[in-house]
């Protein structure tokens, strides 16, 4: 029998995501299947008739690999559970994503999500009886049970570069430059790019931070003659009052923003030195995903299409102690990866003299 394989991205958007969909793709054409492109995410499969095509095997080609974003698009609001409708209500729409399933005729589905994603798609496969396979993705790394997520290494890059570029001109303005990043309530892009980048202090959600030891920081560093600095903040992490500094989009929903303005002018009012602040934003989720990123989301796709074929369901691909290996999504949904606090990035940034505010 011929299987029909659906394939979906769902959340935010990162590096990788086409070099999953296509190693997927190819994968199940060894296997004589047929791939199904959903269109943005769940709401292609709620549409009527469902936004999907077939993804031909030949139009998979190395252009595909490097391309950044998601050919299929995605999106991270409509939770079809609480669906917010024009009128104002929400309305529990989880069924008519099932329809969506059986319209195609999927045999299975592989779901491409952030912790978020992955639940909702669980809690949907649960109710309407679907083949699910996940693939994790985020720019944050912070899916449950496995060490790498498709899009975080091509984010930590583009985080890296900004403190690389940020550097020179740092030096030439004798500045303390704040560099905020994306990775909302984990900080492993800041621990990373700001190890790889050179900063001098790394702010992240894990470790409580105190201005007193980041001004320690910036008076030893003029002491030994270097009248710049580089600091890196993620966006969770708390301000002076303990809050996390956030808006509510139209659904409610927290985003985070504007902790590095608020770390920028209390450094600047307690140590009198002249500080500027980069928002890095979307940058960290678009471009050509690096070849890490290529990497997991080939190794990630090709996985979960044998995974199918071995009637393994309601799982994750997981990358753990350099394999790939699969993973109950049950486990993966009831928590997320944060920075250890005493893991090895920590331990390399301190090891180095980075200050990371405690
Ligand atoms: O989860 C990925 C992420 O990029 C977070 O790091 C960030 O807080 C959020 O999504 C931004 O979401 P949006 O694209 O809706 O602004």
């Amino acid at each position: 029998m011929t299987k029909r394989i659906g394939i979906l991205t769902s959340g935010g958007d990162c590096a990788g995501l086409n070099a999953t969909i296509r190693a997927a793709t190819l994968r199940a054409a060894q296997e004589g299947w047929t791939m199904v492109g959903i269109r943005n995410g769940t709401a292609g499969l709620m549409a009527t008739p469902p936004l999907a095509e077939v993804l031909e095997p030949s139009r998979c080609d190395a252009q595909m690999l490097r391309l950044g974003g998601t050919i299929l698009g995605t999106t991270n609001k409509g939770n079809p559970f609480k669906f917010p409708m024009p009128d104002g209500r929400v309305k529990d729409r989880a069924n008519e994503v099932v329809a969506g399933y059986h319209a195609l005729d999927l045999d299975a589905l592989i779901g491409i999500g952030g912790d978020g994603s992955l639940a909702i798609l669980r809690a949907i496969a649960a109710r309407g009886g679907l083949n699910l396979v996940g693939i994790p993705k985020t720019i944050d790394n912070d899916v449950a049970m496995t060490e790498v997520a498709i899009g975080h290494s091509t984010a930590v890059l583009a985080a890296t570069q900004a403190l690389d570029n940020l550097q020179p001109t740092a030096a030439s303005h004798e500045r303390v430059m704040v560099l905020e990043v994306m990775g909302r309530d984990a900080g492993h892009i800041a621990i990373a790019a700001g190890i790889a980048g050179g900063a001098d202090v790394v702010l992240i959600p894990e470790i409580p931070w105190h201005l007193d030891s980041v001004v320690a920081q910036l008076g030893r560093i003029k002491a030994d003659g270097r009248n710049f600095a580089l600091v890196i903040v993620a966006e969770a992490v708390p301000d002076e009052a303990g809050r996390k500094v956030a808006s509510r989009d139209a659904e409610g929903k927290r985003r985070y923003g504007g902790v590095g303005h608020e770390v920028a002018a209390r450094l600047a009012k307690a140590t009198g030195a002249e500080t500027r602040v980069t928002v890095l934003g979307h940058v960290q989720r678009g471009g050509a995903p690096d070849p890490r990123d290529r990497l997991m989301g080939a190794a990630f796709g090709v996985h979960a299409v044998e995974l199918i074929r071995d009637g393994k369901f309601d799982r994750m691909v997981a990358w753990w102690n350099r394999r790939v290996v699969d993973v109950p999504l049950e486990k993966v949904v009831a928590r997320s990866r944060t920075v250890d606090p005493v893991g090895p990035l920590v331990t390399t940034a301190r090891g180095l003299g980075i200050c990371l505010g405690d």
